[in-house]
């Protein structure tokens, strides 16, 4: 069964309270993202193998660890994933970005591909899914679905702000994926957007509306 992790660190929830004031600007909101996205990866990123190495300090030689040759792809789902890929590769910058577009129709909710462009190897990465919103779980649940047909075998997926529905229904589809997200939300309402939430992270980040 998949694992959930839920950030209690008051940083964390410090920076998603901002995010959530209707005042905060585009240029704000992005900055937030990014550093929660960062101090998220963190812990996301805790069972990455190790290796010993031989490293010559100026006192002595000694054994020390690196991070195994680990290949991480990262994959925000467009548009609004892409606004948490610079705070991941802070942390990690030789990673690779692949990209899933997807948009949900506004009646309906259901999640619509229009583009994915996936790292060489996939087969042989971890990869982390981005977006900053699960809702109804659809976008996210789609986008592991076109991963895994791609050959992906190790996959995590991180966002922001969870609805229990989206939660639920990705733990259902995929329970080999482990879920990380800053703050789980009371629900949805009528039109699909998660309460309190914070709006439409897309048009939040890119300034749209
Ligand atoms: C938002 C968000 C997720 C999706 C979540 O994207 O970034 O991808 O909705 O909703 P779901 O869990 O119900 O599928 P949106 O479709 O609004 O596209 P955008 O990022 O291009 O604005
Ligand atoms: N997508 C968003 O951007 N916000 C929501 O609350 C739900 C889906």
């Amino acid at each position: 069964m998949a694992n959930l992790t839920v950030f209690d660190h008051p940083l964390i929830q410090h920076k998603v309270s901002i995010l959530r004031d209707v005042k905060t600007s585009s240029n704000q909101f992005r900055t937030l993202v990014e550093e929660i996205t960062m101090l998220m990866s963190y812990e996301a990123l805790r069972d990455l193998p190790l290796e010993e190495v031989e490293v010559e300090t100026p006192i002595t030689k000694t054994k020390t660890n690196m991070i195994a040759g680990v290949k991480l792809a990262i994959i925000p789902i467009l548009r609004a994933g892409l606004g948490m890929v610079n705070g991941m590769l802070t942390l990690v910058p030789s990673a690779r970005v692949g990209h899933i577009g997807m948009y949900r129709d506004e009646e309906t909710l259901i999640p619509h591909p229009y583009y994915c462009k996936l790292p060489a190897n996939i087969e042989e990465r971890l990869s982390i899914v981005v977006d900053p919103m699960l809702a109804t779980g659809g976008s996210a649940v789609d986008a592991i679905n076109q991963l895994k047909n791609q050959g992906a075998k190790r996959i995590k997926f991180m966002c922001l702000i969870a609805a229990p529905e989206g939660i639920n229904k990705l733990m259902e589809e995929h329970p080999d994926v482990d879920i990380f997200c800053a703050h789980v939300d009371e629900k949805l309402n009528e039109h699909g957007y998660i309460v309190p939430g914070l709006g439409d992270a897309g048009d939040r980040i890119f300034g749209t509306k």
